[in-house]
C-alpha cells in the first residue's frame, strides 16, 4: 500500500529505528525490493534520484512505483532524493511523491536557508514532506564510485537546529561520517555527533551513504537517533551482480532480468535487520 513519509519516519523516530530507503533505476529493481520488502513484512521507502530521472525519466519511474507501491502488502512510500533544483522538486510534488529531498548541502549556509526554505514552502502548500541536507555528504549518490572523504563536511548541531528551524524542513540528512558510494577506507561515523544533533533538532534524522558502512557503526547511528537509511550502490551492485550470473547462451532477456531483481532481497533482508526495521508498527 502507498503510504505517508510521515507516517513512516514517526513511527521510526519514536521506536528507536530506522526506515531503508533504497535507491531504483527501472522497474526491475522497484519491483525487487517491493518484493524483498514483502518477503520481510517491512515499510520501505522507493527513492528515485537524478541519475535515475536521467535514466527513465521521472514520470515513468513514478508511474510504475506507484502502481507497485499500490498493489504491495507493506507500506511502501515514493521519494523523490536529491532533488537538484526548485523546479525538479515542484515536478515530483506534483506528480504525487510521497516525500522530496532539495539539496543544497554544497552552497554555504545562508544560501542553503534561503534556497531550500523556498522549496519548503512549494511542498508545504501541497501537503508534501520534504529532506534537506546540512553538512554535506559527498559523492556520487547510488552510482558505485569510489568515494573517500576528502569532500566531508560534518554537521555542525547548532548549525542543524538553526538550519531546521529557519527552513521548516521535515526530515534532516545530517553529514557524520559516511560517502556516498564505495569506500576508499573503513569508515568511522561519530556517534556521539548523532546523539548531539539528535537532542538540538528533535525531528527524524537521515543517513545518506548507508552502502559498506560497517553494520555495529549503523546499529550505533540508529540508536543514537537515524530514522532514515539510504541504500543506493548496494542495491545496483547485487542487480548487476545478478545479471552477470546468467549464463552467456540465455537469450530469454525475462531470465536475465529476474535474476538481478532476484539479487535484491539478500540486500534489503541485510540493512533491515541492521536498522531494526521490523520493530515498525505502522
Ligand atoms: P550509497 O550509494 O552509498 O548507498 O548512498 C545512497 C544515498 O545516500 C542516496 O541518497
Amino acid at each position: 500500500m502507498r503510504v505517508s513519509t510521515s507516517m513512516l519516519l514517526e513511527d521510526a523516530h519514536n521506536g528507536g529505528y530506522a526506515v531503508p530507503m533504497y535507491n531504483t533505476v527501472n522497474l526491475e529493481i522497484t519491483r525487487g525490493l517491493v518484493a524483498a520488502a514483502e518477503k520481510l513484512n517491512i515499510p520501505i521507502l522507493l527513492g528515485i534520484a537524478y541519475d535515475a530521472i536521467e535514466h527513465m525519466g521521472m514520470e515513468a519511474l513514478y508511474r510504475g512505483a506507484d502502481v507497485i507501491a499500490r498493489a504491495a502488502s507493506v507500506p511502501v512510500a515514493i521519494h523523490l532524493d536529491h532533488g537538484r533544483t526548485y523546479e525538479e522538486v515542484a515536478a515530483a510534488v506534483k506528480l504525487g511523491f510521497d516525500s522530496v529531498m532539495i539539496d543544497f548541502s554544497f552552497m554555504e549556509f545562508g544560501e542553503n536557508v534561503a534556497r531550500t526554505a523556498e522549496a519548503v514552502k512549494m511542498s508545504h502548500a501541497m501537503n508534501v514532506p520534504i529532506e534537506a541536507e546540512i553538512g554535506h555528504v559527498p559523492g556520487g549518490e547510488n552510482t558505485p564510485t569510489i568515494e573517500d572523504a576528502s569532500h566531508m563536511v560534518y554537521t555542525d548541531p547548532k548549525d542543524a537546529a538553526e538550519f531546521a528551524l529557519r527552513t521548516g524542513v521535515d526530515f534532516l540528512a545530517v553529514s557524520v561520517g559516511t560517502v556516498h558510494g564505495v569506500y576508499k577506507a573503513e569508515p568511522k561515523l561519530n556517534i556521539a555527533l548523532v546523539k548531539e544533533i539528535n537532542a538540538e533538532v528533535g525531528r527524524p534524522l537521515v543517513l545518506h551513504g548507508g552502502s559498506g558502512t560497517p553494520a555495529d557503526q549503523v546499529r550505533a547511528a540508529v540508536a543514537a537517533g537515524i530514522s532514515k537509511v539510504n541504500i543506493g550502490t548496494n542495491v545496483m551492485r547485487a542487480f548487476i551482480n545478478g545479471l552477470r550470473s546468467v549464463p552467456e547462451s540465455v537469450m530469454d532477456v525475462r531470465t536475465v532480468l529476474r535474476a538481478g531483481r532476484d539479487e535484491i532481497y539478500n540486500v534489503v533482508a541485510e540493512t533491515a535487520d541492521m536498522f531494526g526495521t521490523q520493530k515498525a508498527t505502522y
